[in-house]
């Protein structure tokens, strides 16, 4: 694989690990050349997925596995990987829907916040087996002068 750099972490699923998580793929990701908005919005894919692992994977169980993975592909292209070894789940198309949420509490948006943000997302899930979510996003060459 083409990759200039990576970090891959994995911790319990506890609550309070969805802050360390995006804040640790936020400083990772500081190092491309983007902005402080753009960091923002790859800090809460990662929360909303790995919130996702913690609720819906692990049912708010605890010490359930969740890895996370970074990596740069090049200056311009990250890639991110949440995987939990949860429940999985059986509908893929059903569960990206917008608003739909298996749990009538919350929004279920957390899919739509990641396409929107992202560039790329694929879902592989399995019932009982658990779920891998993958994340790409391109960063634009902004200083387009320095192009020229
Ligand atoms: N890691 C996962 N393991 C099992 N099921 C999942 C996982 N991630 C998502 N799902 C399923 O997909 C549905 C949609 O997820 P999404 O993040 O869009 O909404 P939500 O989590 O229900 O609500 P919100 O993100 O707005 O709080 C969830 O309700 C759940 O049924
Ligand atoms: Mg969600």
């Amino acid at each position: 694989m083409n990759m200039r750099n990576y970090v891959r972490f994995e911790f319990p699923s506890l609550a309070e690990n969805v802050s360390f998580a995006r804040s640790c793929v936020g400083a990772f990701a500081a190092q491309m050349d983007c902005t402080l908005e753009e960091i923002e919005e790859i800090k809460l894919v990662v929360s909303e997925a790995v919130s996702n692992s913690i609720i819906h994977g692990y049912e708010n169980q605890p010490y359930g596995k969740i890895v996370v993975m970074a990596t740069l592909l090049d200056e311009r292209i990250m890639e991110i990987i949440i995987e939990d070894q949860g429940v999985g789940i059986a509908d893929i198309n059903k569960a990206m829907e917008p608003s739909f949420s298996s749990n009538p509490d919350r929004m279920g948006l957390g899919f739509t916040f990641m396409k929107s943000f992202m560039d790329e997302l694929e879902v592989e899930s399995e019932p009982g087996a658990g779920t891998r979510i993958k994340l790409k996003r391109c960063f634009l060459v902004k200083d387009k002068e320095a192009l020229a």
